[in-house]
């Protein structure tokens, strides 16, 4: 039999009604804070993601799904293409593609689709796996630096996490600082690892040199203890990067959203400057990052675009269905009524009240003439249905029909007309 591939699954009712909750709370939400959708393609060039995310990411480096695609005139060129491993270098692209800075104004915007990532699979992490992600980019006149953009989108995201019912989930910040103070930054870690990286991983000695930022993210046991003692970016920001910090602290505190400061936050990929946050969960175990982003200041400008200075997250929205707590069946709808077509040409009857009810704003599930009326009752049961609706040769006749309240068992004649409205009482 052939199997759905490792790292992947199929996401099946009753289970989707969670999902659709998640995405239906997410646009209500990011709405009222003006967020508008953009969709972009599922794969890019692979140059896009090693110049934004970085080669030397564990993503870029290690986790990427590439191919060589061939063109098909012989003329054409090979090109080496990614499935998306993230949402922000494919909208970043798209900003700059469509040159969105012209507006001179902010755009937030925001995506929900799947992601790729060739990362050993367990729980809470897998190879396809969805993010709900958001970005606010603009030239810097539209205020795009500033820390009250940082502070609005943490408190939107409080709201949201707030809204679908997740309770226990920490705030962790941190600014790892900005193109003037990181190579200040990058030299006192050079320094302060060159004593013990004969006895780090080959990553760590690799990166140490390429970019010492990356050593903070190294997940190797043994080389916790070195970097536990490693010289903290917080100590090592310029005057305007840590009064951007403190600006996103005070409007925080002003908006009552908590958070608690982690000075070894650093993210998985390259692109961040200033304000980097994650949201983790305690019940979520390893996995326990639920949400993750920051500032890119710099991004759209690495890319070839104009200034455009940004900032964004990414939910990870299979952890944020691991973490609700509201089951599936409680945000299930079951019909509001099931037809059942009673003896032979009744098909035609049934179809025609099924289709004036759906009108109506009524969900019916169809039955079949070929099935006796126990079965038709015993399947309306099954599906939860809060009526059943008979339509027999009689009830055509008399243009009214027999309508069975499934949890009572009680049955009255409505007339055709008044159906509808019985039903949603
Ligand atoms: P990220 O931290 O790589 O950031 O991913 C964001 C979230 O995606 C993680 O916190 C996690 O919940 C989820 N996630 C990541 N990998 C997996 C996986 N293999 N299986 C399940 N969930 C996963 C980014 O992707 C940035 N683009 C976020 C961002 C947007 N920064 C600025 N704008």
């Amino acid at each position: 039999m052939i199997k759905a591939v490792r790292g992947t699954r199929d996401l099946l009712p009753p289970d989707t009604a969670l999902w659709n909750f998640v995405e239906n709370a997410t646009r209500d939400v990011f709405r009222l804070y003006n967020y508008r959708e953009i969709r972009t393609p599922i794969f890019e060039q692979t140059q896009l993601f090693a110049r934004s995310v970085g080669e030397e990411t564990d993503i870029v480096s290690k986790e990427m799904f590439t191919w060589e695609d061939r063109g098909r005139a012989e003329s054409e060129n090979t090109q080496s293409l990614t499935l998306r491993p993230e949402a922000t270098a494919g909208i970043v692209r798209a900003y700059i593609e469509h040159d969105l800075n012209r507006t001179g104004l902010l755009q937030r915007l925001y995506m929900i689709g799947p992601m790729f990532r060739r990362e050993r699979p367990q729980k809470g992490r897998y190879r396809q796996f969805f993010q709900i992600d958001a970005e606010v980019i603009g030239p810097p006149t539209a205020g795009s630096e500033s820390p009250s953009v940082d502070a609005e989108l943490l408190e939107m995201l409080a709201t949201f996490l707030e809204r679908i019912g997740i309770t226990g989930c920490t705030l962790e910040l941190n600014s790892v600082g900005c193109a003037n103070d990181r190579p200040k930054y990058n030299e006192a870690l050079r320094a302060a690892l060159a004593k013990d990286l004969d006895k780090m991983c080959e990553d760590c000695r690799r990166r140490a040199v390429t970019n010492p930022l990356r050593v903070l993210d190294c997940k190797v046991p043994e080389d916790q203890p070195i970097i536990a003692k490693l010289p903290r970016m917080l100590d090592y920001l310029d005057e305007s990067c840590r009064q951007h910090f403190q600006a996103v602290r005070d409007l925080l505190a002003a908006v009552n959203v908590p958070y608690v400061v982690n000075a070894r936050l650093v993210r998985g990929l390259d692109y961040y400057t200033r304000t980097a946050f994650e949201f983790t969960h305690g019940a979520l175990g390893a996995q326990n990052a639920i949400l993750g982003g920051g500032r890119y200041d710099g991004l759209s400008e690495s890319l070839g675009g104009p200034k455009a200075p940004g900032i964004g997250f990414a939910i990870g929205e299979d952890r944020l269905v691991l973490a609700l707590s509201k089951t599936a069946e409680e945000l299930s709808t079951p019909p509001d009524a099931y037809i059942a077509p009673l003896g032979a040409g009744m098909d035609r009857e049934a179809a025609r009240l099924a289709r004036e009810l759906r009108k109506r704003g009524i969900v019916v599930e169809l039955g079949d003439e070929s099935f006796r009326l126990k079965k038709s009752l015993e399947t309306a049961s099954k599906i939860g249905a809060r009526y059943a609706v008979i339509v027999g040769e009689n009830e055509v006749k008399a243009n009214a029909f027999a309508l069975k309240n499934l949890a009572t068992g009680a049955q009255v004649t409505v007339p055709r007309a008044e159906l509808a409205d019985k039903i949603r009482q």
